[in-house]
């Protein structure tokens, strides 16, 4: 039975870090899924024939069964399920089409969940499930508000799966970074660059979520940084939280 790994999002800042942290492991495949079919071959081709590129929406239902049809043919063990690929956008609540919300609602909630459910089928002992969620679930974020809930849904379902797991030997880490230096952050807003306190490469992230999921932990934090923000959001009101949020992002927002 062949070991692998499912890794959503792989051709992302964060993705290939997991990938190249996934290819040390004793697997025989890693099924790296995006959209974009290009950008998956050259993965292959750049990290070799352990890659299989699955080209697959995850936004639209028809991506996740296709998901689910592989595994009822090749019947593997799945060994990683990385929920990596994520949808982010800045603005105000009115910004958002219907579609747009939509999107963000279904890869980041409902494939995440609905990936879980297919797979843990294909999952045994040892098998560790990724969330990567964000330290944005730790508040509510106006401006990133469908975000942060997004992710805050994230880090709820798979904690509460992870106590739900317990004696099977399957865990489930909610992977929380802050800032991580990748193309989903908006570098620019309004004509003004914009700063993000407490940035991470995506190689550290990765590396330190695969230690911690092999531990068993159902959370996954890599800076001093965040493990201080995580603090302090616990201890505050959370108006006052978000008042502070808005100090940090208010120059951005205005036009003037
Ligand atoms: N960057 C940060 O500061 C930060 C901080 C905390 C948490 N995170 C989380 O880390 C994860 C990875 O983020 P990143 O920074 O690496 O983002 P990224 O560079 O924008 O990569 C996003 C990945 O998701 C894939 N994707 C997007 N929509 C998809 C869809 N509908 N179906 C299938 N795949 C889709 C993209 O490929 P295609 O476009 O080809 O589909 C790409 O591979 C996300 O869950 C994000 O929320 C990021």
């Amino acid at each position: 039975m062949k070991k692998i790994v499912i890794l959503t999002g792989a051709t992302g800042g964060l993705g290939r870090e997991f990938l190249k942290q996934m290819l040390k492991e004793e697997i025989d495949e890693v099924w790296a899924v995006a959209r974009n079919e290009q950008k998956l071959l050259q993965l292959r081709e750049e990290y070799g024939d352990k890659v299989t590129p699955v080209p697959a929406d995850l936004s639209d239902l028809e991506g996740i069964k296709k998901i689910e049809n592989m595994l009822m043919e090749h019947r593997p063990r799945v060994a990683f399920l990385i929920h990596n690929a994520g949808l982010a956008k800045m603005g105000n609540y009115n910004d958002f089409s219907i579609e747009e919300i939509d999107k963000i609602i279904n890869v980041n909630c409902k494939a995440p969940v609905m990936l879980t459910k297919i797979c843990i089928a294909y999952m045994g002992r040892g098998s560790r499930i990724l969330n990567i969620s964000s330290a944005s679930a730790f508040q509510p974020n106006p401006y990133i508000n469908l975000y942060a809930a997004s992710k805050a849904f994230e880090r709820s379902y798979s904690r509460a799966l992870n106590a739900e797991l317990e004696g099977t030997g399957i865990t489930s880490a909610a992977v929380c970074p802050g800032w991580i230096d990748t193309e989903l952050l908006q570098k620019e807003i309004n004509g003004k660059k914009v700063r993000f306190p407490g940035l991470v490469t995506a190689d550290r992230v990765a590396r330190q979520a695969v230690r911690d999921a092999k531990k068993g932990k159902d959370m996954s934090v890599c800076s001093l940084y965040v493990k201080c923000q995580h603090l302090i959001v616990k201890i505050l009101p959370q108006r006052l939280v978000m008042k502070i949020w808005m100090a940090g992002i208010g120059k951005y927002l205005k036009e003037s």
